[in-house]
């Protein structure tokens, strides 16, 4: 049983929907309340989970019943939103990314060390069992010294994903921070900082090719980390149909391949016992699922929302950091943004 449960709210109701219905899942979470000022969108989901249904953000701030703010709108807006959240006392988990500048996320996070709340950021990707496992063989130093992370998302988005009521911003510079890069790649873009540590700097270059949107449908770039070792990461959402994530990572005593969720290689020099048994569970399964979310934007699993949405109930009940903080969502938002200076400059682009 849980100590008692944490009250959230969910504000915007696109991919929101999922946070209300994840929340709904998780042990120790409540839903208390929706918001969205559109009622078409708002209204239903209040209904289907008897809950209060506010088309004002200012009445979900004033509701003494949400804990949590759950911030799912534009990602250009999250800075403001969060503010206005944590003036109001309110704990935060935030949408990727963070917001689309660095120096936006930066003024979040200073706004929520003032107030004393907990802020957690949504990057599923860093939740789920092969990619933690990832993360272990890479920190314990399996691989040997790193050399190469080499990251490929092939994914498809439709004009119709750019257009309507809720597709306007998407591709736009200021509410997107850019297009496959900044939306679809950020999760990718974070992996690769997550497995191979902070990136001294980029060299990138982006084009719009098969959309009609502001930014860019395709990216790619050339990373250096600290560390010394070199990655490519390439966005795209022109890749009809939509194709798997397919990241491959080398040091000099081990590679390790992955698509998506699924292992493709596990092979170090100094194999041990435990490596035949990762790549049994971790292989290609009969009848496995295909990537979905590679063409459908809304077949994002709620698993990896679950364990955010968990983790912070923990956090804010123990008053202890959550496991993504807004300071760890911070470098993939830096390390796209320089991606973009880069492609317009034609220059090298140096992390501060
Ligand atoms: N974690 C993931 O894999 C994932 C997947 C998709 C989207 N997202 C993120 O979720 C966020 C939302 O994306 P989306 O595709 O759902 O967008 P969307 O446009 O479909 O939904 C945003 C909603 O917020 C509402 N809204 C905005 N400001 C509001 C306000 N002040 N008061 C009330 N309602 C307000 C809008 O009316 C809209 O319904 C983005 O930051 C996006 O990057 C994350």
């Amino acid at each position: 049983m849980a100590e008692r449960e944490i009250g959230f709210g969910v504000l915007g109701l696109g991919m929101g929907q999922h946070h209300a219905r994840a929340v709904t899942d998780v042990e120790g979470a409540r839903l208390i309340a929706v918001c969205d000022h559109d009622p078409t969108r708002c209204d239903p989901v209040a209904e289907q989970y008897g809950v209060k249904g506010y088309h004002a953000f200012a009445d979900l701030l004033a509701d003494p019943e949400v804990e949590v703010v759950s911030i799912a709108t534009e990602s250009g807006t999250h800075m403001d939103r969060g503010l206005e959240a944590v003036a109001a006392g309110k704990h935060l988990l935030v949408e990727k990314p963070v917001d689309v500048r660095p120096e936006r996320v930066r003024m979040l996070i200073d706004g929520v060390g003032a107030a004393g709340v907990k802020a957690a950021a949504v990057f599923q990707s860093r939740t789920t069992p092969l990619n933690k496992r990832v993360k272990e063989a890479l920190d314990s130093g399996r691989l040997g010294r790193l050399i190469g992370i080499h990251a490929l998302l092939p994914w498809y988005r439709a004009q119709s994903y750019y257009q309507g009521p809720h597709g306007e911003w998407k591709g736009t510079w200021d509410l997107d921070g850019g297009g496959s890069l900044a939306n679809q790649g950020v999760h990718t873009v974070d992996l690769v900082q997550w497995f191979g540590g902070r990136v001294k700097s980029v060299f990138g270059q982006f084009g719009t090719f098969a959309h009609e949107i502001e930014s860019e449908d395709a990216s790619s770039a050339v990373l250096r980390f600290e560390n010394g070792a070199i990655a490519t990461i390439t966005t795209t959402t022109c890749a009809y149909p939509g194709l798997p994530q397919f990241i491959t990572i080398f040091g000099d005593r081990g590679t390790i391949q992955k698509e998506d969720e699924t292992l493709r290689t596990w092979t170090m020099v100094d194999e041990t016992e435990e490596d035949a048994k990762v790549r049994a569970y971790y292989g290609p399964r009969d009848g496995a699922e295909g990537s979905a979310i590679a063409s459908d934007p809304m077949a994002v699993g709620a698993a990896g929302h679950h364990a955010h949405i968990k983790d912070l109930c923990q956090a804010i009940l123990e008053d202890r950091d959550p496991e993504v903080t807004l300071e760890s969502a911070l470098h993939a938002v830096e390390i796209f943004n320089a991606i973009f200076e880069s492609g317009r400059t034609g220059k090298e682009v140096t992390l501060a």
